[in-house]
């Protein structure tokens, strides 16, 4: 078992606590934020419906603001569409999570929204695996949105999930996920610098040049780079942005 794992096993019965009340954590809210900011670009969804994956889901927070937000959007499309023209599926929503018992959490959790009739489970599945090879269990061109809020801090270099995500979204589909930003290392490259870097507590960081190469390498345009505050690390703020990619070819 991994040290990821290991951790996020042990984490998951007080993991909203301690990361939302004590450590002000903000992840799944930027994420959701980034990807509302993108719902009417055009190819984005399919007329408001959408099949999304959620990478690294936890506990289902993310998931939780993706479905208010979509199944919104869907509805709001579906009422200015002419019968007949809109697609029938809606929102469906599938998670991952390297994590037994974040991801035994995330599938019990539901929708409590005013507008939903009876409670409503969140994600369509839940899966354990860890992301990259759950993508490459996923066929082409089916995504339209894909998600990682606080999970690339986990995985050092990103080319193959960058790859991956092209290969799974649909023309159009989108990839929004956090970075932390290095605090050293703003310029690009140089004495074998790769603009990744592995910090002292175990987590990496990811320079926005570092980013767009490796999201330019795979054929995936630069949509949004947007600095942003992600949470405490003790007394100190965690500084880092919230990323989107778009497949346009
Ligand atoms: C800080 S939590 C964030 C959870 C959720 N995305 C959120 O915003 O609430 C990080 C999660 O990513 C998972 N994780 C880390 N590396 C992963 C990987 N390579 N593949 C799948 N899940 C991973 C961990 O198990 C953990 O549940």
């Amino acid at each position: 078992m991994s040290f990821v794992q290991c951790l996020f096993d042990g984490y998951s019965g007080h993991f909203e606590n301690v990361m939302i009340k004590d450590l002000s954590y903000r992840g799944h809210a930027i994420v959701a934020e980034a990807i509302s900011r993108q719902l009417n670009v055009s190819g984005v969804t399919d007329m408001g419906n959408a099949y999304v994956l959620d990478i690294g889901c936890g506990t289902g927070l993310l998931g939780t603001l993706l479905r208010e937000l979509l199944e919104t959007h869907a509805q709001e499309n579906d009422s200015t569409c002419k019968s007949g023209e809109a697609a029938s599926f809606g929102v469906l929503m599938h998670g991952v999570d390297l994590s037994h018992r974040m991801v035994d959490a995330s599938k019990r959790r539901k929708l409590k929204g005013s507008h939903y009739q009876s409670d409503k489970y969140v994600y369509n599945t839940v899966k354990v695996m860890e992301g990259t090879q759950f993508l490459k269990s996923v066929d082409s061109g089916v995504a339209n949105i894909i998600v990682a809020s606080d999970v690339l801090i986990y995985m050092g270099a990103l080319e193959e999930f960058f790859q991956e995500c092209f290969r799974v979204l649909k023309l159009g589909g989108i990839v929004s996920f956090t970075v932390e930003a290095p605090k050293v290392s703003k310029t690009r490259g140089g004495n074998g610098d790769r603009g990744i870097l592995l910090n002292k507590n175990g987590r990496f960081s990811h320079s926005r040049y570092y980013l767009e190469d490796a999201a330019e390498k795979v054929g995936l345009e630069f949509l949004e780079w947007k600095p942003e505050f992600l949470r405490k690390q003790g007394s100190e703020d965690v500084e880092g942005a919230v990323v989107t990619l778009q497949r346009l070819r």
